[in-house]
């Protein structure tokens, strides 16, 4: 099998508007904002999660994110968001990463394969440890975030809140 984790970029607008409309507009908190959108829009909402990465143009209150694509045997599977640093309001929802795979290819480990190479960015943009959230009763993402290393830190509110070192 061959995995690849790649951070989108607007030239990969066409192999990727098909794939974000397998991605629901909001499940368990995962939003994509590119569900339902035009091809021409899509291309713009590229730009802005490239613009993201860089920090460039970033909303009030906004760190930047980078977008990733991981990719099984060259097909589009999931998409994974690492934002660079939190903030007081990241802190305490959302946190640093979040993760989706398109429903399709549920159930074959690739939201496990995804975590992990998110967590290899993270290292790399020199995060010692990160903050993961998910819905108390979202069990998926919960194992996904256990089997990768994630140490449970509170259950707050309907959210639980885990820890991944990366030293
Ligand atoms: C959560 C999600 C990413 C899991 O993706 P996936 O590719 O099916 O997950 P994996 O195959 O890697 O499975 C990881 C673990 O979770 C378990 N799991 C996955 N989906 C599950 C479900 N619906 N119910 C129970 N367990 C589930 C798997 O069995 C596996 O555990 P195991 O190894 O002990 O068997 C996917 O369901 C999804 O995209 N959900 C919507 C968005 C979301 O919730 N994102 C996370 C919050 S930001």
């Amino acid at each position: 099998m061959n995995t690849l984790l790649k951070a989108v970029n607007p030239k990969d607008s066409i192999l990727l508007y098909d794939f974000y409309q397998k991605i629901p507009a909001n499940e368990c908190g995962f939003k994509n904002d590119a569900y339902n959108i035009s091809k021409d829009e899509f291309v713009k909402y590229l730009q802005k999660k490239y613009d993201s990465s860089q920090g460039i143009n970033l909303k009030p209150n906004r760190v930047p994110s980078t977008e990733f694509i991981l990719y099984i045997n060259n097909i589009p599977v999931g998409i994974g968001r690492v934002r660079h640093y939190l903030t007081e309001e990241l802190l305490n929802h959302a946190g640093h990463i979040s993760f989706a795979i398109a429903p399709e290819f549920r159930g074959q480990c690739y939201a496990t394969i995804l975590l992990k190479s998110l967590l290899e960015q993270a290292k790399m943009l020199n995060l010692s440890k990160v903050l993961l959230t998910c819905n108390e009763n979202n069990v998926g993402s919960y194992k996904t975030i256990e089997k990768n290393g994630g140490k449970l830190d509170r259950i707050h509110s309907g959210e639980r809140f885990y820890w991944i070192d990366l030293a």
